[in-house]
């Protein structure tokens, strides 16, 4: 006898909603791949929105309820106001958002991910349909402590939100992780009545709540970035527990990869750092260190026609661009210095930091903006060997990522982090518009060294003034 899809209750609908997840699935990766390099990442995003595109209209259209409706057909109305107010608001943030903000704006969109799968979590927990307890109150927790943890983050990067440094914060953590942890195996382990497991989940999402908010708080400085894409990746494992809750293969997948993406960048951030993930998380982050103390010297100024002199008869030159190009949007006159020096014969590469600027890739992103080409673009392990043979090393609005302190003083909260060897080439420019601290909030000897020779300004304008300078030579 032969059996038909048809005798099963499959219908042709069916297989093409599984196929349509299966094609999205493989653009995600695809998107993913493209994303690897910056030449090929907005293809890749627009190949991965692709996927989700597809995903979201088969899922409208083809997956049936128990009664056999598509979601089209009952909820037709609300999906589409929704998926217009977020597609519009998200549109609009996008457009308007500055380069300098782009890490916030991403805190901001993880909680708003965590808190969906978060909201999936606790609807769907009084379903009686649903049968994978586990896993939703998993996803409540989880994607709970995302939204708050990343609402903090937010704050923190824009500057609305301090630091919690006390020590007791970590016990108290730890004490709410494990009360989480006991009321989910009490919710799990008895049978208890639907009101009393309602109000229970209420509980746990106060206290995941709590946790995000506290969790990140102690959290500062040059940690961020690492709490931030360690957040990234809860928010993907909570789309991934809300997929599983719907039986949405394209939802699990897609949380799945963001999940896995977010945790490979952290570790990778980590490893950066010099830093454990433990140490990250547990340990706190601020201020301070020797040098907070130590008599601070003079630094000494250099003019600019002096400095175009020294650039323009230099051999090697070193451009370490940070947060300070980005917020002076000064790439394009880094650009035109670039080619102004080259024609002089002059050989110039730019020196890349990690965790240069506010979010991974910054600087890559700016340059590339301003057709710098890649070939000039050298990582930090590479440049920094050649360092000590650089004529002119210049600073151009970094500060973290070039403090000897991260090397030689243990007190230093920086101490560990690998840094760009600026103070080991023969001479160092530091462009920037006062003696304003970098993100660690800590002083830095490279600009009292001996070697070194400040240029005061907006680096947009002392650039542009160089450039002149230079041409008139
Ligand atoms: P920072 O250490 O933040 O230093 C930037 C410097 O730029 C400041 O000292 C400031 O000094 C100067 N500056 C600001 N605006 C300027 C302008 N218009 N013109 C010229 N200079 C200007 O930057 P960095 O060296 O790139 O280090 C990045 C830091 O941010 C690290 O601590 C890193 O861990 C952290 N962080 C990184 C990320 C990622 S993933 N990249 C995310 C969050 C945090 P003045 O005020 O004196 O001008």
């Amino acid at each position: 006898m032969n059996i038909t899809l048809q005798d099963l209750g499959i219908t042709s609908g069916d297989v093409i909603l599984e196929i349509s997840y299966l094609v999205a699935a493989v653009l995600f990766v695809y998107g993913l791949k493209l994303m690897s390099h910056p030449e090929t990442a907005k293809k890749g995003n627009l190949w991965a929105a692709a996927g989700m595109g597809l995903a979201m209209v088969t899922t409208l259209f083809l997956h049936r309820d128990a009664d056999g409706k598509t979601i089209g057909m009952t909820n037709a109305l609300i999906v589409v106001a929704a998926i217009a107010v977020g597609s519009i608001a998200g549109a609009v943030i996008a457009r308007r958002i500055k380069m300098t903000a782009m890490p916030q704006l991403v805190s901001f969109f993880n909680a708003t991910g965590g808190a969906a799968s978060a909201l999936v979590a606790l609807m769907e927990y009084s379903n009686p349909d649903n049968s994978s307890a586990l896993v939703t109150l998993l996803g409540l927790v989880i994607g709970t402590i995302a939204f708050s943890g990343s609402m903090i983050a937010y704050g923190k990067l824009d500057g609305k939100v301090g630091d919690i440094f006390a020590g007791w914060v970590k016990y108290f953590n730890l004490f709410l992780l494990l009360v989480i942890t006991v009321l989910i195996v009490y919710m799990l382990a008895f049978d208890l009545d639907p009101g009393l497991q309602t109000t229970l989940s209420y509980v746990l999402l106060v206290l995941a709540l709590i946790y995000g908010i506290m969790f990140v708080m102690p959290i500062g400085g040059a940690d961020m970035p690492v709490v931030i894409s360690l957040l990234n990746s809860l928010t993907g494992i909570a789309a991934a527990m809300a997929g599983f809750i719907y039986n949405n293969e394209a939802m699990i997948l897609g949380g799945i990869f963001v999940g896995s993406a977010g945790a490979i960048l952290t570790l990778l951030m980590c490893k950066a750092m010099n830093r454990s993930l433990l140490n990250v998380i547990v340990g706190s982050f601020g201020g301070g260190g020797a040098a907070a103390g130590k008599e601070q010297g003079t630094v000494k100024e250099i003019s600019l026609s002096d400095a175009s002199v020294l650039l323009s008869y230099s051999q090697k030159v070193v451009i370490v661009p940070g947060y300070g190009l980005a917020v002076a949007q000064a790439q394009y006159v880094c650009n035109d210095l670039v080619k102004l020096l080259e024609d002089k014969g002059v050989e110039v590469k730019f020196a890349i930091h990690p965790v240069a600027g506010r979010m991974p890739g910054h600087m890559n992103v700016l340059l590339a903006e301003a057709d710098v080409p890649y070939t000039k673009l050298v990582e930090m392990d590479d440049i920094n060997p050649d360092m000590p043979n650089t004529d002119v090393t210049i600073v151009v609005g970094a500060n973290d990522v070039v403090n000897p302190a991260a090397l030689d003083d243990p007190s230093s909260p920086i101490y560990g982090m690998p840094i760009i060897r600026a103070h080991e080439s023969k001479n160092i420019i530091v462009m920037k518009r006062g003696m304003g601290k970098g993100y660690a909030g800590i002083e830095n000897f490279l600009f009292f060294d001996d070697k070194t020779r400040m240029l005061f300004g907006n680096a947009k304008d002392t650039l542009q003034a160089l450039v002149s300078e230079i041409k008139e030579l």
